[in-house]
């Protein structure tokens, strides 16, 4: 087994996670590398094995670093390339991987390649870049776009550029143009790029839109969506058929794969929104994706029947060798909290963390980090800027907030003189590291009794799944079993009503014995195969066979 499977994997969201004074003593109100340094010991409490750092490379900020200018620095708001390699040597001193975000899909507008690019039409650099003539027709140039397509953050996925008198093509904002991987160098630079990281000693990388790298080399319209609701936005008015998942891009993703098995035990995660049967082909034959996220929890309803039949689609599509996946929530999906409630964010946090394959948390999960509702004013996200009607449900500003560490101003994220880069949430005096390190019961207490079973179980952290049929509504239990070791049955009830469970009838012949409850209440019996559960608990049990 390697680290990516067997370990939980932690995403900072660099921005807010800890801001520390720069060299002149000054906090800014951005988080950057030293203050993850200064909470390295709190990471691993938490008995994870990665973390993931959303982009620290030079970028105006556009989309905060998803707008990449050099590939090959840090931003001087998140450190210097030294104080990242302290960071990568701590981490890994505390057995922590460490894991960048890859953004080759598009640069920012200041890469020196889009300088370059954008310069002349004769510039050799012009075609690294998916640059077209306006289409044919009367009326200003700039109106005339070459064809249909629509950006995910709201308007139109093409540029003018009047100087040179062509578009560039985007599908984010119009600071990210995208590159043209057709052109002969583009993917050979881009390799490169990630040499330079993983020379450094980097445990591997999650791409960013890896899916959508190669696009139609025709720049064909793409077709109009039958599903669409009426009011939907234009960019769901279309189906994404000739910019994403383009003929060719396993080619691509074959070639950053075999880059990584130049060295030692170093992994990719490819950021993938795709319908299951889609999603499975980025595993290749084992030589593309070590892993493509899963998402399907996020999109999914509350329900557990619907989650248990996804369970069951999920791992029974898995290709030969292929290591499944779960998510729950990153920097671009409301909070798992706030879609679900808070009594069920302790029942989401069991599912996530026993489920089989690597787990992918977001930063604050663990202690519940709701949504924060910011006014259109201070609303920073593209996605909420350029879509001011519905910024509220596109926006992302609401997951990014600051870490919640402790009841002083600033929640510990910042000096108390220095202002947050986004508000911080109003429960953080009581939504707190300090306050649910000291609370047993707390979701953090609960976080890590998970956090170090799955560590210490095989069964748990490797072991086969099955979801199990109890017959009762609302409820979804699974079995989890190693060769040699005892197994666990995992019950989640995703409703508010107690019941009673007849273990005995469901499992035949197996002792059972509760190891852990969403509650974290120390002792329940189970007499004879009979214990009571409570509405929005979750519980895991062990299971030995008789005799
Ligand atoms: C990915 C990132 C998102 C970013 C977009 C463009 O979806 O997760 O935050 O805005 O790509 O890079």
């Amino acid at each position: 087994m390697h680290w990516w499977q067997t370990g939980i994997i932690y995403q900072i969201y660099p921005r807010s996670f800890q801001d520390s004074s720069n060299a002149n003593g000054i906090a800014d109100g951005v988080g950057d590398l030293n203050g993850i340094i200064r909470r390295l010991d709190y990471l691993q409490s938490l008995h994870i094995g990665a973390i993931w750092i959303s982009p620290i490379f030079p970028s105006p900020m556009h989309d905060f670093g998803y707008d990449v200018a050099d590939y090959c620095d840090i931003h001087p708001l998140f450190g210097t390339l030294a104080d990242f390699d302290r960071l990568l040597a701590e981490a890994h001193a505390r057995g922590l991987r460490v894991i960048l975000d890859l953004v080759p899909n598009h640069t920012s507008e200041e890469h020196a390649w889009f300088v370059e690019s954008r310069s002349s039409r004769d510039n050799p650099r012009r075609d690294y870049y998916i640059w077209r003539d306006p289409a044919p027709g009367d009326g200003p140039p700039e109106t005339r776009l070459p064809n249909n397509w629509q950006t995910h953050f709201g308007g139109v996925a093409w540029t003018y550029d009047a100087p040179t008198g062509q578009f560039y093509m985007h599908q984010f904002h119009r600071s990210q143009p995208e590159l043209n991987y057709r052109h002969p160098e583009v993917l050979p630079a881009m390799l490169d790029n990630m040499r330079f990281w993983l020379d450094r000693g980097v445990d591997g990388f999650r791409v960013d839109v890896i899916w959508l790298m190669l696009k139609d080399a025709e720049l064909r319209d793409e077709p109009p969506n039958p599903d669409a609701a009426p009011d939907a936005r234009p960019f769901d008015r279309i189906q994404h058929i000739y910019t994403g998942d383009v003929a060719g891009i396993h080619d691509i993703i074959r070639q950053m794969r075999a880059v990584l098995d130049e060295y030692d035990e170093r992994m990719m995660v490819g950021e993938i929104y795709l319908p299951l049967e889609r999603l499975m082909t980025y595993y290749g034959n084992g030589d593309e994706c070590h892993m493509p996220f899963n998402f399907q929890l996020i999109g999914l309803p509350w329900d557990a029947r619907v989650i248990g039949d996804y369970i069951r689609a999920y791992e029974g599509a898995l290709p030969p060798g292929g290591w499944p996946n779960w998510v729950l929530g990153n920097h671009d999906q409301h909070r798992i909290a706030t879609r679900v409630g808070p009594a069920q964010a302790r029942v989401a946090q069991m599912l996530l963390l026993t489920l089989r394959g690597t787990p992918t948390c977001y930063y604050g999960d663990e202690i519940g980090m709701e949504d924060v509702a910011i006014p259109f004013e201070r609303c920073m996200d593209p996605a909420a800027l350029q879509q001011p009607e519905t910024y509220e449900i596109w926006g992302r500003d609401p997951e990014r907030t600051p870490m919640q560490w402790d009841a002083s101003p600033n929640a510990g994220f910042t000096t108390p003189e220095a202002t947050p880069w986004l508000p911080l949430a109003a429960d953080y005096a009581t939504r707190n590291v300090a306050a649910q390190e000291n609370d047993p019961t707390s979701l953090l207490s609960l976080y890590r009794a998970l956090a170090a079973l799955r560590r210490a179980e095989p069964a748990l952290n490797r072991g086969a799944i099955e979801v199990i049929d109890l017959g009762i509504e609302g409820v979804l239990a699974y079995r989890r079993t190693a060769e040699g070791g005892d197994g666990f049955l995992v019950v989640l009830n995703f409703g508010e009503e107690m019941h009673e469970l007849n273990l005995h009838q469901a499992l035949g012949g197996q002792a059972t014995e509760l190891v852990l409850s969403t509650e974290l209440i120390p002792s329940r019996v189970v007499t004879e195969g009979i214990m009571a559960m409570n509405g929005n608990e979750g519980v895991i049990l062990r299971l030995r066979q008789w005799g």
